[in-house]
């Protein structure tokens, strides 16, 4: 059977004046962690704002469980097809952890009330424990504010994980930390993980490398570490 979760089909974009995609066809698969590589300018970030939902100004299609992402509605889609991890955590520091998680369950319509044993048990999940969840983030190191930042983007149970250099403020220790939840997050919990990194030690630890050639606008599925069934 197949998990592929989203269909990527003759997608071109170009902004003004610069083609960044022509003629893109990519399947992305659930329980798979992507790296996606690409020199700096190469449209890393155009293209996680594309499969994200966030920039609907390409050509061709973007299937998810083969329906295209503008015939569902960006905003539906967003909301329930896709998380969103960025480099700078994105975390109200003022707040601790848990308010932080539980300010997203107010704020998103798919999940339940917000509950801070769900949130704990989330956090927790991702080496947060309540000691640490119940301190300001801004007090919490890189590392542990992007696990904060993880456990918020997991309550809405979205299939697919889109993160943009989500290991670029961080140590290589806390980088490969963060990695390795990537790793689980696809392995154990079958999402389908699309994580953006200049790092080419990081990128082979994912299961496919997906590389940015900028100047033929493709995208080359560089190297298969393992096959996953
Ligand atoms: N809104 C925009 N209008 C015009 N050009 C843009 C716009 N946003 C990005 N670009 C250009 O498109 C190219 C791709 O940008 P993008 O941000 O996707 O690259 P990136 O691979 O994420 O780079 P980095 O590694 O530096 O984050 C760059 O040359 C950039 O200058
Ligand atoms: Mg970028």
């Amino acid at each position: 059977m197949s998990n592929e979760i989203l269909a990527i089909r003759n997608m071109s974009y170009s902004y003004p004046g610069r083609k960044i995609f022509e003629n893109i066809n990519l399947d992305l698969d659930c329980g798979v962690f992507y790296a996606l590589l690409g020199e700096s300018g190469s449209g890393k970030t155009t293209f996680l704002s594309i499969i994200s939902g966030q920039d609907d100004r390409y050509e061709g299609e973007i299937c998810y469980k083969d329906r295209e992402i503008r015939e569902i509605g960006l905003t539906k889609y967003r909301r329930s097809g896709v998380s969103i991890i960025y480099q700078n955590y994105n975390l109200l520091g003022y707040l601790n952890a848990v308010e932080n998680v539980m300010l997203a369950m107010d704020i998103s319509d798919n999940v339940r009330k917000p509950d801070a044993a769900r949130a704990l048990e989330l956090l927790d999940k991702m080496g947060i424990d309540e000691k640490k969840a119940r301190q300001k983030t801004s007090k919490l190191s890189g590392g542990e504010q992007q696990r904060v930042a993880i456990a918020r983007s997991l309550l809405t149970d979205s299939p697919i994980i889109a993160a943009d250099e989500p290991t670029g403020n961080l140590d290589w220790k806390n980088s490969e930390e963060i990695v390795s939840l990537f790793e689980k997050l696809a392995h154990e919990n079958g999402k389908c993980v699309v994580m953006v990194t200049h790092n080419e030690e990081l990128a082979k630890k994912a299961d496919v490398i997906l590389r940015i050639d900028q100047k033929n606008a493709v995208i080359n599925v560089d190297a298969v570490q393992q096959t996953v069934q």
